[in-house]
């Protein structure tokens, strides 16, 4: 029997988890996984459907006539709820407002937590998120929690958003980070939390590539 690895990459918005679990996972060819990604689809579909984002028995009745697929591209990951691409609507701002509060209820989390397993026992996978260490993946063989300050990170959105040719304005996303920090932080159900076995990197004065390699050498060292 082969054994699947898992690789469990959790912190706040714009911590740098996305960039690093891609290119940690290209680099040891496994699965990457963007869990952040699943739980912004449903925040767009119940926007797109008029579903109250405080409902929680609403959208989990939304979910289950969702299907939200992860396809990884050279460009990066591409995302599809029932065949519809809507990798670019899953980043607008109206998004990122909403999808704490969904991400908030227990029944949806439930459900996103069972297919993130179903997902990450499809092979070697990273798995980037909030909760991944903690409930997602217990026994991953790597958890790492990423931070950064809050200041970096909003540069950090800033360049991606400006990028990507989106509008941006590096203080109205310092504000949005420090509120999507407290809600992650502070829900009640599954919070943003550093499992007590992960490790701990903080990113504010490191390189992508510094970060990426320090998780390659957490992966290869040798299990005492
Ligand atoms: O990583 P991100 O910014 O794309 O995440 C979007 C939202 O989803 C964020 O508010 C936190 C939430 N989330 C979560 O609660 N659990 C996860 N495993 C991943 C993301």
């Amino acid at each position: 029997m082969t054994t699947i690895i898992n690789i469990a990459i959790d912190g706040p918005a714009g911590a740098g988890k996305s960039t690093v679990a891609k290119l940690v996972a290209e680099h040891l060819s496994y699965l990457y996984i963007d869990t952040g990604a699943m739980y912004r689809t449903l925040a767009y579909a119940a926007i797109q459907h008029k579903v109250d984002v405080q409902d929680g028995s609403a959208l989990k009745a939304l979910l289950d006539t969702i299907t939200i697929q992860l396809i990884n591209e050279e460009e990066g990951t591409k995302v599809f709820v029932n065949d519809q691409d809507v990798t670019t609507d899953i980043r607008t701002a109206e998004v990122n407002q909403y999808v704490p509060q969904v991400a908030s209820h227990e029944a949806v989390r439930l459900e996103m937590v069972e297919r993130q397993r179903k997902l990450a026992m499809e092979g070697n996978s990273i798995l980037d998120g909030r909760d991944i260490g903690t409930h997602v993946l217990p026994d991953a063989k790597l958890k790492v929690f990423l931070t950064a300050s809050v200041d970096v990170r909003a540069e950090r959105r800033h360049e991606e958003q400006i990028k990507k040719g989106m509008p941006s304005n590096v203080e109205e996303l310092k504000k949005e980070i420090a509120k999507r920090d407290e809600l992650d932080s502070t829900r009640a159900v599954a919070p943003l939390r550093k499992a007590s076995d992960a490790v701990e990197l903080d990113t504010t004065s490191l390189s992508i590539a510094d970060v990426v390699d320090a998780i390659i050498d957490l992966v290869k060292r040798p299990v005492l």
